[in-house]
């Protein structure tokens, strides 16, 4: 092996340019080497130069490709072009192809569908609650499993909940993954931490009536990341104003599907998406959950006082708009979506908790 690379960021080198770089900064020359690549190599110009170009330039002999680019400029052009200018190709099959393809599913989302890969995080109890009582603390999961949503937080385009969260719980939605020294949810992100910045996915809240209080954590931390508000067209337009002068992204879209059209065209191509359990069901019965991560805490809950607010605190945190609206219970869907099976699933053990990770379609 004498160079390898990956694509660490938009509008970064591609992978293929990287690995070339890295042969010359070892001292090596590629000419004549075979270059293995999860994905076809591009055959277009967009914030880099084609990748073709490089490989030809180089003088590599073979590319051994994982995966297909789906995206409608590539569509095999890069091969093509490669064995024109007289490199051998060829196409992993079996384990490797899989496995690469389920690298890069939210690029191969976005590419078929325009839409971003959706993957709900849940947490229950034993007795099935995904709630906690007013008082409690709102975290059901153990620490470690927080660290892992932290984390997953950081690896997404965007993060969403529905606005019975934002109500019961005020969050902040923002990725504070654990430091390197296992200390969990160290100071805001933004700052440096060996040598990468941790990356802030866009916080998207789902709230047909624009109900967003103007004194949320959301709207009070939008030099931590950017807030986006889905709104139906017959939400209030003072409130929706309101919002917008609050510095939040108003997105206007009926039903999910537009919703998820508009944040594909924003280029969000992975939305985490975090509940509650109506925002879960109503993804699901729209046919939108590509893969869920749900962990299991051996705790009991019980049903709470559905009726009170939990975030008793936020009212004293400088909420603008008058008191902080009380929880009112999750409607219940009146028909319930049908069974879907996984197509693949695991579990594992996360300190305390069981984590179960499924996955309903693959791009
Ligand atoms: N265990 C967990 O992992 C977890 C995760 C998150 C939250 N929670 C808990 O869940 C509770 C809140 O649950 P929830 O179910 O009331 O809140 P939710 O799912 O976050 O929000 C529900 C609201 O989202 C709005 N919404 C916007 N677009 C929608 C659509 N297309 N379909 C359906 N609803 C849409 C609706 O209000 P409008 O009609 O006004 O738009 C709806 O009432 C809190 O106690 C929170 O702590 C638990």
């Amino acid at each position: 092996m004498i160079g390898e690379g990956f694509h660490a960021e938009l509008g970064g080198l591609h992978a293929e340019r990287a690995a070339l770089e890295d042969c010359r900064t070892r001292g090596e020359d590629p000419a004549g080497a075979t270059m293995y690549v999860t994905l076809e190599p591009c055959a277009h110009t967009g914030r880099q130069p084609p990748c073709t170009e490089a490989i030809l330039e180089a003088g590599i002999s073979r590319v051994v490709i994982a995966s297909d680019d789906p995206s409608e400029k590539a569509a095999g052009r890069g091969p093509g072009i490669l064995r024109d200018g007289g490199v051998e190709v060829e196409f992993a099959a079996g384990e490797e192809a899989t496995t690469a393809r389920l690298l890069n599913q939210p690029f191969r989302k976005h590419a078929r569908t325009g839409l971003p890969l959706v993957t709900l995080k849940l947490a229950m109890s034993l007795d099935g609650q995904a709630s906690t009582a007013p008082g409690d603390s709102p975290w059901i999961s153990g620490e470690k499993s927080r660290a892992l949503v932290h984390q997953w937080r950081a690896e997404s385009d965007a993060i969403a909940v529905g606005i019975g969260t934002v109500l019961a719980d005020d969050p902040l939605l923002t990725a504070r993954p654990p430091d390197r020294s296992g200390a969990s949810f160290p100071p805001m992100a933004g700052e440096k931490r060996t040598g990468t910045v941790v990356r802030q996915p866009v916080r998207v809240v789902f709230d047909r009536q624009a109900r967003l209080p103007l004194g949320s954590q959301l709207l009070r931390t939008l030099d931590q990341g950017p807030v986006l508000v889905v709104v139906s067209p017959g939400a209030d337009a003072s409130r929706t104003a309101a919002l917008r002068e609050a510095g939040a992204e108003v997105l206007v879209a009926e039903g999910i599907e537009a919703a998820l059209a508009d944040l594909g065209r924003r280029n969000i191509t992975s939305l985490f998406l975090e509940g509650g359990p109506t925002l879960a069901t109503a993804f699901q019965a729209a046919g939108q959950l590509d893969q869920a991560r749900t962990f299991i805490a051996p705790i009991l809950l019980g049903a709470g006082d559905q009726d009170a607010s939990r975030a008793g605190g936020v009212g004293d945190g400088g909420v603008e708009d008058g008191p902080w609206p009380a929880r009112s219970a999750p409607p219940s869907p009146t028909t319930g979506p049908a069974r879907q099976e996984p197509l693949s699933h695991t579990v594992q053990t996360i300190g305390e908790d069981t984590l179960i990770t499924a996955r309903f379609k693959e791009w």
